[in-house]
């Protein structure tokens, strides 16, 4: 109970529609914390570590119909189905209450129904906003506590008559009629992941998994938050922030908008390669900004934890990861060794056996991952050792460049700046990007990924390009310049032809100095690309052709995309603003001449 009416309402009117045996209200407790991995440990959907080799840490498997988001069972039920646009499913309003009524009627019987009370963003933060979820889950109270700032000290903040974005969450296993619980309870065939964005609601039935089900991340730091945000002048982004700083201990900050694993927690944490600089870690997923009264977009982290991609992270690749993952981790989804550790692909060598992530004995030579594709771990954003001072700032930190990217194999050069705000806004509507195991479906498939927002923008994209356009023009703004980067581009025989990882450095490098003016660039009908020496290519190990082929304009390729692009704007009708249209005119005419 807390002293907030609405709250208390609320959650009273939630346990009479799901009929949990209890309500508990969490307090973000180390115990609570505890007690919730005994549950786990006792129902069998935890399994302890070796506590020498990672301590406090635990391992989860869920149920292989669970493993990532499902974009084709999510909703933005706006009042009116346009306002939802054509990347959206929709669904009428009226007519998916009753159906969440149904669903959740008696939904948590047998179980307890936890009351998740959490902040984005440091409280009391200007920037932040609070939340309360309703779950079924102990691992999801466990990973909000995590993920988020969690407890009784959001109540405290929330007050009296402090608003919050109600967040409904049941995995959708009831416990009735003699059944039995079992180690991963959701439903397989029945999941509803739902935004009523004009009331500010969230509804997620039939998965405990990621984004699905910790409610605070892409449900409302994103889709419910995107649409705040354009109502209110700010942008909710699905953008990491890292912090900069020169040999000359100059510092600047970064945000990157790339798709779901992508490169956003690796770039975030990187270690330079270009010697004397300096990055460190603001955030790895969201980035929240609003306008500072200098004119300046100033972004928070909106969370306190990182999800990120277990498989591919290893001492070589992203070190700050392994680094934060020592101890007090909890992982999904990944392979277990003999010794009682974790193992994921591209780790370290593979051990002779394990214990894949269904449970099964797996070896070298089995034919299916020991870990899932997108298998993850949870960790306190305070454990990464590059966690920079400003990343609990209230205030946010001031954003002096946003680099947009995807994974393309062919056509996008390695970076390409943007003429301004405006043409910023246009690269970042014609991002593509190769499917990966983050959301169900097929992996590898080329698809436009808008500002990394595709899943997760919660009204009409051309409204939201709209939006970005409005925020540019504000009084006084102060916008950072924009890029378009790709660490993904391959050679005619399937081949990365640049390293990625820690040598991103050498663009951050770059993007700093074109912030500063000190790096030169040349003018290309796709935007500023770097020149020869600008780009600080010393000690880099990557021959003359894959450097020629990252550093120059595709033409005939770029031309090719141009129908493609214009196919997609025509999708959304009259919510597509004229002045992205213009840009591809113009970029045909300069490709052309
Ligand atoms: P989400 O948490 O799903 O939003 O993903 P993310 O954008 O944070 O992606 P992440 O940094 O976890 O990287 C995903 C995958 O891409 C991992 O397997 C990485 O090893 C790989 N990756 C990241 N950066 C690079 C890079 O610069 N080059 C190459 N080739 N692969 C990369
Ligand atoms: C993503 O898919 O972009 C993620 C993981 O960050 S999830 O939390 O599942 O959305
Ligand atoms: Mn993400």
């Amino acid at each position: 109970m807390t002293s907030n009416l609405k709250l208390n309402r609320w959650v009273e009117e939630m346990a009479t529609l799901c009929q949990p045996d209890q309500v508990r209200w969490c307090d973000g407790s180390e115990q609570e914390y505890n007690e919730m991995f005994q549950l786990m440990l006792a129902s069998g959907t935890a399994e302890r570590l070796n506590e020498e080799l990672r301590p406090n840490s635990y391992l989860v498997r869920s149920d292989p119909a669970d493993v990532a988001r499902v974009e084709d069972r999510t909703f933005i039920c706006s009042e009116n189905e346009v306002d939802a646009g054509p990347t959206n499913n929709w669904a009428e309003p009226e007519e998916m209450r009753e159906k969440l009524g149904g669903l959740f009627a008696g939904s948590m019987r047998g179980r307890t129904m936890y009351v998740i009370p959490f902040s984005m963003g440091p409280i009391g933060s200007h920037i932040a906003h609070i939340g309360v979820q309703l779950s079924d889950s102990p691992y999801v109270v466990a990973n909000m506590r995590t993920m988020t700032r969690m407890g009784t000290k959001v109540l405290d903040t929330l007050g009296d008559d402090g608003g919050f974005v109600p967040c409904m969450h049941s995995v959708g296993y009831p416990l009735v009629d003699g059944r039995e619980d079992v180690p991963w309870p959701c439903d397989g065939d029945q999941k509803y992941i739902v935004h009523f964005p004009e009331s500010r609601e969230i509804w997620s039935y039939g998965s405990g998994y990621g984004g699905n089900a910790l409610l605070g991340k892409k449900c409302f730091a994103l889709r419910i938050a995107s649409a705040m945000a354009r109502d209110e002048g700010w942008l909710a982004e699905h953008m990491l922030i890292l912090k900069i700083t020169s040999p000359e201990g100059e510092s600047k900050f970064i945000c990157a908008a790339f798709p779901s694993a992508c490169g956003k927690t690796n770039l975030a944490m990187l270690n330079p390669t270009v010697k004397d600089w300096k990055v460190e870690t603001i955030g790895d997923d969201i980035a929240w900004m609003k306008f500072g009264e200098d004119g300046r977009l100033y972004a928070i982290n909106p969370e306190a934890g990182f999800f990120g991609v277990a498989p591919g992270t290893n001492m070589s690749s992203n070190p700050n990861a392994i680094l934060t993952l020592t101890e007090n981790a909890i992982f999904t989804n990944c392979g277990k060794t003999p010794e009682g550790d974790v193992w994921w692909e591209g780790m370290s060598d593979p051990p002779p056996s394990l214990i894949d992530w269904r449970g099964n004995e797996w070896t070298p030579e089995s034919d299916t991952p020991a870990a899932h594709p997108n298998a993850r771990f949870t960790a306190v954003a305070s454990q990464c050792p590059v966690i920079s001072d400003e990343w609990q700032d209230p205030n946010g930190v001031p954003i002096s460049a946003i680099l947009f990217g995807g994974r393309r194999a062919t056509v996008v050069p390695l970076v390409a700046e943007a003429r301004d705000w405006e043409h910023g806004t246009f690269m970042g509507s014609i991002i593509s990007s190769e499917k990966t195991a983050a959301a169900a479906g097929k992996v590898g498939e080329l698809r436009r990924d808008p500002m990394a927002m595709l899943p997760f923008c919660g009204y009409n994209m051309g409204d939201y390009w709209s939006h970005w356009l409005d925020i540019g023009r504000k009084q006084g703004a102060q916008m950072p310049l924009v890029y378009y980067v790709n660490w993904f581009r391959k050679s005619d025989t399937g081949k990365f032809l640049w390293p990625g990882f820690g040598e991103n450095s050498r663009v951050l490098k770059w993007v700093f100095e074109r912030c500063n003016g000190s790096a030169n660039a040349v003018d290309t009908p796709i935007g500023n690309l770097p020149t020869p020496e600008s780009l600080d290519l010393d000690g880099l190990n990557v021959d003359e052709d894959a450097l020629k082929t990252l550093l120059t304009v595709d033409r005939e390729g770029w031309l090719q995309e141009l129908p493609l692009i214009r196919d997609y704007y025509a999708r959304f009708g009259d919510r597509m603003p004229n002045e992205l249209t213009s840009f591809v005119d113009n970029l045909e005419k300069e490709l052309s001449a």
